[in-house]
This record gives structure tokens, sequence and C-alpha cells, in this order.
């Protein structure tokens, strides 16, 4: 039997990833799980127009996506429940820049994407910010023959629903082969 949940987002885990970007000069970090693939070099993101970080990433045009493990899920979670509004959190991690200098990466985090305002798209409470992948970061250990193993990872996966943090789970087929 089906029950009506009502109009309920159900497009969940997502990652959680650590939105960086320069607030009036200084590095600031988010917390944000509303991410999406627009295509394979844009990310989308979906950022309420209370945050402090809005400003910053549409004054200089740059942002970047961490992605935390979940060892970092103190830090990360904490990140979300100040603003920088009333909270410097510049210092909470180690930050490094790349190629356009205005977008703060998290060294503890293994993998960076570094990304340029493409496009702001104004919902009513929300911004939507579409960036392009300028350059991707990673930590070597991360790898497994050249490629990102998610495994190494350990992302922090996100749950509106039951407002908790998972972990991922084992692979278990091959995409594009499991179905022929
Ligand atoms: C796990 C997690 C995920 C979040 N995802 C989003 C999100 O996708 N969009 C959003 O607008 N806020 C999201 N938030 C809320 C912001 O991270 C939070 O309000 C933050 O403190 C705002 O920081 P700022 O004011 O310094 O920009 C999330 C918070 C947590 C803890």
């Amino acid at each position: 039997m089906k029950v009506n949940l009502g109009a309920k987002n159900c497009l969940y885990p997502m990652p959680t990833t650590i939105v960086g970007a320069l607030v009036n000069g200084k590095p600031n970090y988010i917390p944000i799980a509303h991410v999406g693939i627009m295509d394979l070099g844009s990310v989308s993101l979906g950022m309420g127009k209370v945050h402090y970080t809005n400003a910053g990433i549409k004054e200089n045009g740059s942002f970047s996506v961490n992605i935390p493990s979940v060892k970092m899920v103190k830090t990360t979670d904490y990140c979300g429940l100040v603003s920088g509004k009333t909270t410097d959190k510049s210092a909470i991690f180690k930050t490094f820049y790349g190629k356009l200098k205005t977008a703060p990466m998290i060294e503890e985090c293994k993998i960076n994407m570094e990304c340029e305002l493409i496009k702001t798209v104004d919902f009513p409470s929300h911004d939507i910010f579409v960036g392009k992948i300028v350059e991707t970061y990673c930590d070597q250990e991360v790898l497994t023959d050249g490629v990102v193993n998610f495994d190494k990872v350990q992302p922090i996966l996100f749950v509106m629903n039951d407002r908790s943090y998972w972990t991922l789970g084992e692979r278990f087929a091959k995409a594009w082969e499991v179905g022929k």
C-alpha cells in the first residue's frame, strides 16, 4: 500500500559538500548537500539567500566544492551550525588556493573542485549557483589506478528526511555492464 507523503523531496542521500568562498576578503565555509551535476563539467548549488556565503560567490564569481570524509563530520556539521555573519570560520580548516586565486579550498578534504560561477538562477528563497569546474584537486591516496575510489574517500552522505549522516555502502555491480 502506498502512503501519501505530500510534496516531499526524497532525492537523498546526497553527498555532503563544504562550499568555500571568499567573503569580505576571508575564506568562509558552508556545508551544502543540495548539489547537482548539470553536465560532466559543471555543478549546481541550491543555497538559501539568508546565508552569509552567497554574497562572496556573487562578488568574486567563484567558489569551491570540497568533499569531507566521515572523519571530518564534527567540523563539517559545526560549519552548518554557525554563520560567517557572527562566527569567523576562516581558520577551521587549512586553506589553499588554485588557479582562480579567489576560491578557498580545504586541504583536509581529499577532493576539491575549483569552480567559476557561470550562472545564477534567482529562486524566491534560494540562489541556484551554477559553476564550471576549472580544476579538480585530489589526494593521491584516494586514487586506485588513477581513478577516484570513493571507498577511500569515505564521503558523508546526508539525508534531510531523518536529518542524519550516513556512510557509503559497497560497490555491487558495474554500470553499463550488469544489464547486458
Ligand atoms: C549537512 C548540512 C547540509 C546543508 N545543506 C544546505 C544546502 O544544501 N543549502 C542551504 O541553503 N543550506 C544548507 N545547509 C545549511 C547551511 O550550511 C548553514 O545554515 C550554514 O551555517 C550557513 O553558513 P553561512 O551563513 O556562513 O553561509 C546545510 C547544513 C548542513 C549541516
